[in-house]
């Protein structure tokens, strides 16, 4: 069978480098491992036997997003499993928190998914198959104080990927959300911008904002783990890959109950919803 080529965004730490780090070592895989800084990819020597490719890659750069995946077509020919990972995040109440700074957090996490996507879709489209795994969170379901705006990014991404996999199921072009908890990367700490509140009315916040930072690498998550799941589903679960993949316990949890408690919420409304349509004739 012919190796698949898997392409990764933001492969020098976290899940990315997790992932890629067991992809190298997969047979019948070649890597795309792509990074704004290729000189901190050094860590997948030691698994080149010419099926890796890394590649410069910032996600808000859509030249960048051409050329990388005009060389992983040009050295592979082909581009099987899309995995937009690169991702930031904000902590900082909904009132206070930076605006040029939030925005910059929805160019990477929602517009370079956005850009990643949209240039691989032709080449998925010609091939009659592709995956594309997006990440999301937990985050893309349910809501904590002071996120409010990387929730944001993570709904707008769970919404665009389910509308994305209804256009795209007939060419066998399979979508894939994951929803992690907390993970030991370097989300918590360098990847989150903090804005611990000013205003006296959110002092209670400040103490959730500082223990995510404090927690960060002591999460429960094993991005380790998390690679193997990811790998497993898409190479022997194609056929009936989740749209949505909770990874973790407590994203499972959160998940359940949040579907759980909006299913009964939504039938006790059910009555009224329906009553604002006009009569059927
Ligand atoms: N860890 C968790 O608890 C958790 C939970 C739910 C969801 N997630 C999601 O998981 C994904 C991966 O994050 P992580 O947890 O592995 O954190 P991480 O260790 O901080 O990794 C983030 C990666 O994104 C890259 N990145 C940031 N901005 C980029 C840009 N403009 N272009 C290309 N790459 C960029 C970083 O590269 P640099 O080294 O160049 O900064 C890094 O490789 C994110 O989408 C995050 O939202 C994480």
């Amino acid at each position: 069978m012919a190796n698949k080529t898997w392409f990764v965004t933001g492969t020098s730490t976290g899940f990315g480098r997790s992932l890629a780090t067991y992809l190298a070592q997969q047979d019948g895989v070649n890597l795309v491992a792509t990074a704004r800084h290729t000189a901190q990819l050094s860590y997948l020597d030691e698994f080149d036997k010419g099926q890796i490719l890394k590649q410069t890659l910032d996600v808000t750069d859509r030249d960048e997003i051409k050329t990388a995946v005009q060389a992983t077509l040009d050295k592979f020919g082909t581009l099987d499993v899309l995995v937009n990972n690169a991702g930031l995040g904000y902590f900082g109440t909904f009132e206070e928190s930076d605006r040029d700074q939030v925005k910059y957090m929805f160019d990477v996490n929602v517009w370079g998914l956005v850009d990643m996507t949209r240039a691989v879709l032709p080449t998925m489209r010609h091939q009659n198959a592709g995956a594309i795994v997006n990440f999301s969170s937990i985050g893309g379901l349910f809501s904590f104080p002071t996120l409010s705006f990387y929730h944001g990014t993570k709904y707008a991404v769970e919404g665009m990927t389910e509308s994305l996999a209804k256009e795209v199921a007939n060419k066998n072009i399979k979508l894939m959300l994951i929803e992690p908890s907390g993970f030991r990367t370097d989300w918590a700490g360098r990847s989150s911008s903090k804005a611990i509140p000013k205003i006296d009315d959110y002092q209670q916040f400040a103490e959730f904002i500082e223990g995510n930072a404090k927690g960060a690498h002591h999460e429960a998550g094993d991005p380790d783990k998390a690679a193997q799941i990811i790998y497993d589903q898409v190479t022997h679960h194609f056929a009936d890959l989740p749209l949505r993949l909770p990874l973790g316990k407590f994203a499972s949890e959160q998940a359940i109950e949040k579907y759980e408690t909006t299913l009964a919420d939504f039938k006790k409304l059910h009555d009224l919803s329906a009553s604002a349509d006009q009569p059927e004739k």
